[in-house]
Order: C-alpha cells, then structure tokens, then sequence
C-alpha cells in the first residue's frame, strides 16, 4: 500500500495528471455570482472580502517565491513537474484577480489588489508568506544544491502553505458556499484550484518521504521548520471579527484547528515523521 502511494505520486505520474487537467481561470463562468454579489449581506460581503484578500496575498507569494524550487530538481521528472505547479499558481493568482475585477470591484491591475489585500490580513499570516516563506525561498536561489534549504521550502511551502492553511480554508469556505448555494462561479474556480493543489501537494510528500528514506538526517530540518512556523500557522486560522465570521459559517476556530492539525498528522505519518516527534 504504501509503495502503491509513492508510485502514484512520482513527479512523472503528477506530470501526466497535469497534462489531463487543464483549465482557463477565463472561462469559469461568474454570471450568478455577478447577480448574487449586490445582494450579499454586509457580513457575507466581508467575509468574501477577507477570504478573498488572503487568498490573493498567499498565492502572489506563491507564484513569485518558487522559481528556487524549480532550479532545485534532482531530476528531469522532477524539473517537468515543478515547472508546472509553477504555472498553475500564476493561473490561480489570474483567477482570484479576474474575480475581483469582475464581480467584487472595478477592474484594477493584480498588484493593486495584492496591496489592498495585504491591509486586510493578519502579523501572523504576514509572518508566515512575508518572512519565512521570503527567507527559505532566497536560501534556495543561493544554494539550489543544498537539500536542507530544499527539504525547509518545501516543508514549509507544501506541508503548511498549501496543505495546512490551503486545504482548511478550502473546506470550510466551499462547505458554506455550497450549503448557502451562494457564488457558484467563485466556488466552480475554487475547486479547479484545490484539484491543482492536491497534485502539489502529493509532490511534496512524495519529496519529503523520498528524502527523508535516503538522507535520515533530514527528518531534524523538518521537525525544526514546523516547530518555528506553528505558532503562526494556529494564530492564522484565527477568524476575523469577534466571531460574526465564526457564526457566519457555522464553524468554531476549534474545528478549524481540529481539521488542520488532523491532515497534518496524516500525511506527517506519510512522510515518515510523526508530528508529536516535532515536540519530543
Ligand atoms: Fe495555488
Ligand atoms: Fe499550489
């Protein structure tokens, strides 16, 4: 079973899925969300807002803070896929800003958004894609050959930015969305991003299992890198508001944490380094 799951997880294999996954953020159709949008409450508005302000910080963080990784592959497979989870973060980035242009606001350039959006998120988000995030990434355009800043971005681009935060903001936003039966184009392009994600992320665990199995003292770099972001990563799963937006989607920032840190758990098994190993 578990050698079943590296196959399935090659860069080769994630490679091929790509091929057979394509889509355009400009043909999603946001007609009903256009309609919608006017009579949103005020509180399903800012909601939206903060949603959609985090998502475009993190993803303009995403698509310009992965070029190291791309000259860090170890092989060809390697190199191929990495060259299109590159292109699939500008593609998510195109779509939260064609979103905002044509359904929250007036049309505005992507940088103009980032900044706006930026004034609306938290220090610990901020921590999180503006500092760690910026330092591992410049380590690894320094040293594209040294597998300790390689196994550090990717823990902490893979295993906390994409499947940590990522896939607990998808649940519980599209969870919402879908019971209200509001914004479907939003949650139409949400869910072609979170099908991209997936395949990132299982090149990540396959990288840090594969990593892990050849050079054992590396399962350290990744104790070391969670143990300074988590702090960060639990502070950022915090709602905005005194609760409006907790009541709002029918969530606690408890079963928020409990989703996290459960898939984490999970695929830190995979990977072959337990997480209460990164408190030991
Ligand atoms: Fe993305
Ligand atoms: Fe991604």
């Amino acid at each position: 079973m578990a050698d079943e799951e590296i196959q399935l997880n090659d860069p080769q294999t994630l490679y091929r899925r790509w091929e057979a996954s394509q889509w355009s953020p400009f043909e999603v159709d946001l007609c009903s969300d256009r309609d919608q949008w006017p009579g949103l409450t005020g509180e399903q508005r800012s909601l939206v807002h903060f949603v959609l302000s985090s998502l475009m910080v993190a993803e303009e963080r995403i698509t310009t803070k992965f070029s190291g990784l791309v000259g860090a592959y170890g092989s060809e497979e390697e190199a191929t896929f990495l060259a299109t989870q590159q292109v699939d973060e500008a593609r998510h980035m195109q779509f939260y800003a064609r979103y905002q242009d044509e359904v929250v606001a007036a049309p505005e350039q992507i940088g103009a958004h980032v900044t706006r959006a930026r004034a609306e998120v938290s220090d610990a988000f901020g921590q999180i894609f503006d500092v760690a995030l910026v330092e591992a990434h410049e380590q690894l355009v320094s040293s594209p050959g040294d597998l300790q800043a390689k196994v550090r971005f990717v823990t902490l681009y893979h295993l906390v930015i994409e499947s940590t935060l990522g896939l607990t903001s998808f649940k519980f936003i599209t969870d919402y969305l879908r019971q209200t039966q509001l914004l479907p184009g939003f949650v139409a392009g949400y869910s072609k991003i979170h099908h991209d994600e997936t395949r990132h992320i299982g090149y990540g665990v396959w990288f840090l299992r594969e990593t892990v199995r050849t050079s054992p003292d590396q399962a350290d770099t990744l104790r070391q890198t969670l143990r300074a972001v988590l702090p960060h990563v639990a502070a950022s799963l915090q709602l905005p508001g005194d609760g409006g937006a907790s009541a709002l989607l029918g969530v606690s920032e408890d079963q928020l944490k409990e989703f996290a840190l459960g898939g984490l758990t999970r695929r830190m098994q995979i990977v072959g380094v337990p997480l209460e190993t990164v408190y030991a």
